[in-house]
Order: C-alpha cells, then sequence, then structure tokens
C-alpha cells in the first residue's frame, strides 16, 4: 500500500475478542499526522487493547490498521519501527537510577555511550528530573514516574507516541507537568495517540477525540463538534425580581425542554441546555428561552451560557445510547 493520506493512524472494522467479550469491537479511526488525538473511555472501554493493536502487540481478530501507511500485522516490523509506547509496561527498572536506565535503554537502541549520556541528560533535564538523576527510580514520586517513563519512550523521537493513560492518579500538578511534556513532544513533530479517562485531558491536549465504551466509538470529532452534536451547555440567569423567579423556572423549564435548579441566591437560576428534541444550537435555545422570559415581562439583570464541560459530553452521550443500542 501507498501513501499515509497524512494520517498517523487509519483503522477499520478493528475488532479484538477475548473469550465471548468483545473487548474492541468494530473500530474505524482516522488519527492526522502532526497531532494529539484522543481516545476517551472509563475503565474497561478498549482502550489498552485498541492501543496494543496498533502497536503491534497484539493481532486484531477482525478488520484492520495501518500506522503512515502500513499495516500493523503485514508489516509489523516497519510499525515497530516508527511507534513507541508509554503506558502499564513501562521498559524502565525500579532499581535502576534514572540516568542508568535511560543510558542503557539509549545503549540497547544502538547509542555510543557518549551519545547515550547525553539524551539521557538531556530528557532529564527537560523532564525537570535532574535532581533525580541518580536516585533508584522505586525511589521516584508517581508523578516522576511517568515523566522518566514517558522521556524513556522518547529516546529516539518516534513518529507516533501512544500514551496509554499518563496521568490516571497523579495529583493536578504532576498532570500539568505531563501535559506540558506532551505538548513538548508534539511541537517536535510526533504524534501524540493518548487515551484517558479525563475528559479534561482530552480538552486540554487533543485537536480531536474519539469517545470509546463497550469496544464501540460512540463519537468522534473536534472538542467543538463533540460538544455541538450533544448540543449542551448550562445556561445562568439573573432576575431583577425575586418574586417573579417561580414563573421563571417555569417558563425555563417548558422553553429548554430541561430540569432548572433554584439557586441559593433568591434571584438566580441555573438551567441545562441539553439539545434534545430540538435542532436548536444551545445558544439559539438560550435565546428562545429568554424572549419568552421578557415576553412574560420577567426582567432579566444578567445571563450568561457556559461552554458545555466533556463530563456532560460524555453522560450526555452514554445516556442516549441506553441498552439496547
Ligand atoms: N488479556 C486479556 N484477556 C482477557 N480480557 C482482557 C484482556 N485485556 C483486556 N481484557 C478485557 O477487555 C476489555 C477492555 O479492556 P482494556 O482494553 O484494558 O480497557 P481500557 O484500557 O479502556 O480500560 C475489558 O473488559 C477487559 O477486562
Ligand atoms: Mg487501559
Amino acid at each position: 500500500m501507498g501513501g499515509t493520506n497524512g494520517y498517523a493512524v487509519e483503522t477499520e472494522g478493528l475488532v479484538k475478542v477475548f473469550g465471548t467479550n468483545r473487548a474492541v469491537d468494530g473500530v474505524d479511526l482516522r488519527v492526522p499526522a502532526g497531532t494529539v488525538y484522543g481516545l476517551l473511555g472509563p475503565n474497561g472501554a478498549g482502550k489498552t487493547t485498541a492501543v496494543k493493536m496498533l502497536a503491534t502487540l497484539l493481532r486484531p481478530d477482525a478488520g484492520r490498521a495501518r500506522v503512515f501507511g502500513h499495516d500493523v500485522v503485514a508489516e509489523a516490523d516497519t510499525v515497530r519501527g516508527r511507534v513507541s509506547l508509554t503506558g502499564q509496561y513501562a521498559s524502565v527498572d525500579e532499581d535502576l537510577t534514572g540516568t542508568e536506565n535511560l543510558v542503557l535503554l539509549a545503549r540497547l537502541l544502538g547509542h555510543g555511550r557518549p551519545a547515550a549520556r547525553d539524551r539521557a541528560a538531556q530528557l532529564l533535564g527537560a523532564f525537570g528530573l535532574a535532581d533525580a538523576a541518580d536516585r533508584q527510580v522505586k525511589n521516584y514520586s508517581g508523578g516522576m514516574r511517568r515523566r522518566i517513563d514517558i522521556a524513556a519512550s522518547i529516546l529516539n523521537t518516534p513518529d507516533l507516541l501512544f500514551l496509554d493513560e499518563p496521568t490516571t492518579g497523579l495529583d493536578p500538578r504532576s498532570r500539568n507537568q505531563v501535559w506540558d511534556i506532551v505538548r513538548a513532544v508534539v511541537a517536535q513533530g510526533t504524534t501524540v495517540l493518548l487515551t484517558t479517562q479525563y475528559l479534561d485531558e482530552a480538552d486540554q491536549l487533543a485537536s480531536r477525540i474519539a469517545v470509546i465504551d463497550h469496544g464501540k466509538v460512540i463519537a468522534e470529532g473536534t472538542k467543538g463538534e463533540l460538544k455541538a452534536s450533544v448540543g449542551s451547555g448550562s445556561v445562568h440567569v439573573r432576575l431583577r425580581d425575586a418574586e417573579q423567579r417561580a414563573e421563571a423556572e417555569r417558563l425555563l423549564t417548558t422553553a429548554l425542554n430541561a430540569a432548572v435548579q433554584l439557586d441559593p441566591d433568591p434571584v438566580a437560576l441555573t438551567a441545562t441546555v441539553n439539545g434534545h428534541g430540538t435542532d436548536l444550537g444551545a445558544a439559539e435555545q438560550a435565546a428562545r428561552a429568554l424572549a419568552e422570559l421578557a415576553r412574560a415581562g420577567i426582567t432579566v439583570d444578567n445571563f450568561a451560557l457556559g461552554q458545555p464541560s466533556l463530563d456532560e459530553v460524555f453522560l450526555a452521550l452514554t445516556d442516549r445510547k441506553g441498552p439496547a443500542a
């Protein structure tokens, strides 16, 4: 097969079955080269299984996958030469120091000793691990451990890096450090396929996101497209007169077809714009609801439409899918 069409990854109907469990159940993906692509889903969704097939560690049971145009089964060696995987099976040795690990791995990759030492020092510095360079990895914090895992996987800059839940279990500060590293890796031209259970992580890092659940992609697109397809957001309304709140609540409930919350502030209400039962965008739906209030003589002092979070997007998508889907 020829070109890559600008895609780092293309899959068609990719399947992996464990016994009767269809862990990956017909996945179609297209990951544009040079971007961060987010594979977002809960525990057990099939993220790691999908990544392992793309990294040639597991053989697909059906469908096909290409990495930079190379088939992951027929051209597994070529694929292996262009990818790197950071995740549950990190290759670092707990008993070695940071420097020893990176030098050893760089030597295995064919670097001479001086070059290996240079690359190790460079990466440890770049990843904020210079002070920990001579400590055994088993004494690293969780965040330091993730960072050296990533450092180990980019000793030779890969064209495609799989990051399998790189920040699961990390505190916010360590997550931010890992995010900065991911951004730096992409800036060097590497494509990143990131799996995550964190909606804000996909939102922060990824250009496009596939939401995966029970082995199936249930939504795919840019962040904006995903949000638009769900059409949800939060409307915050402040009235001039608290006595009009009951009527405002009634009107908004009807206009938005959604539950309205009464805030502790006696003039304030919050409603979710869920887009269900309408083709309107969130902003348009909210505008119509406000017009209803005005028609009823209810004065609105302040109004805000919040961007839906990816949390809301995911809940809406999994809710809507239902058991029969
Ligand atoms: N080696 C395996 N043998 C049997 N079942 C597996 C194996 N690996 C994963 N699974 C099952 O496949 C499903 C998807 O797992 P996984 O890909 O690890 O999900 P995720 O990475 O999204 O948490 C789960 O139901 C899991 O229990
Ligand atoms: Mg996993």
